[in-house]
């Protein structure tokens, strides 16, 4: 809805409607924004891509998907925080509210891009968990990165939080298929499931580290190409 229309209206509604009116204009502002951080982040991802692949013969991104976080989502994720539910409190206290999740072939080139975007000197880095060093105890392996990136409005620079996962694709099939079955309801004998999915989770990981190890031998055997470790350590 257009900022004049929202305002006509307000202007003629009763109070509570008003205030209903001025509220959602504030949050499709705000979304607004973080869609625009969202592409901003994904531009310099597919820059980083496009140069690697230039320089490398190679692009260590598979697919990079995106998603807002929907609204009943974050009212819930505001409540089960005991957090006042407005838009200037998800704001200030959700940290995920633009999500990109950036599938890799090899677990080096996540930390590879990591330090590539991070250096970038108008990202800051909020919060680091890399759950790929330290599994979740039921097996999740991911990079998650919360970044500030700038997003340049009709009113000035905004910094804008924006949520990173980075996973290879075995790690990203993993998570597909256990966040599906984890919403099945009724499964009997859960401990027994949960330690088989632990099991697919750590076979992964080795076939991860296989497929890497090849790579690397791949490359090392390559004369043509310079070896984008090498390059990459003299960052
Ligand atoms: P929430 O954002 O509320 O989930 O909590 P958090 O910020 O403490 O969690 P964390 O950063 O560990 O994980 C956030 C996101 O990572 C989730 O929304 C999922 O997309 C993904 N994730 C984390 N743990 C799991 C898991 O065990 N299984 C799957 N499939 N995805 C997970
Ligand atoms: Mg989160």
């Amino acid at each position: 809805m257009s900022s004049l229309i929202a305002n006509n209206i307000a202007n003629n509604a009763p109070a509570s409607l008003a205030a209903v009116l001025e509220t959602s204009q504030k949050f499709a502002v705000l979304m607004n924004q973080y869609n625009c951080a969202i592409m901003e982040v994904e531009t310099k991802l597919k820059v980083l891509d496009s140069e690697f692949s230039l320089k490398f013969d190679r692009n260590p991104i598979e697919s990079i998907t995106s998603r807002l976080k929907d609204p009943l989502s974050i009212i819930n994720k505001l409540k089960r925080k005991g957090l006042p539910i407005s838009v200037e409190s998800l704001e200030n206290n959700l940290f995920d509210i633009a999500g990109l999740r950036v599938v890799c072939d090899f677990q080096d080139d996540i930390y590879i891009l990591e330090q590539l975007l991070t250096q970038q000197d108008d990202i800051e880095v909020i919060m680091r968990k890399d759950y790929i060093a330290n599994p979740k105890p039921n097996g999740y392996r991911s990079l998650h990165l919360i970044i500030a990136t700038p997003v340049f409005l009709t009113t000035g620079k905004k910094m804008m939080n924006v949520e990173v996962q980075f996973r290879t694709i075995a790690m990203d099939f993993w998570a597909s298929v256990e966040h599906k079955l984890k919403y099945k309801k009724n499964i009997s004998e859960e401990e027994l499931i949960s330690k088989k999915l632990k099991k697919c989770a750590d076979d992964l990981a080795l076939i991860d580290n296989q497929m890497q190890d090849i790579r690397i031998e791949i490359d090392s055997n390559e004369k043509e190409n310079p070896n984008v470790y090498s390059f990459f350590d003299k960052l």
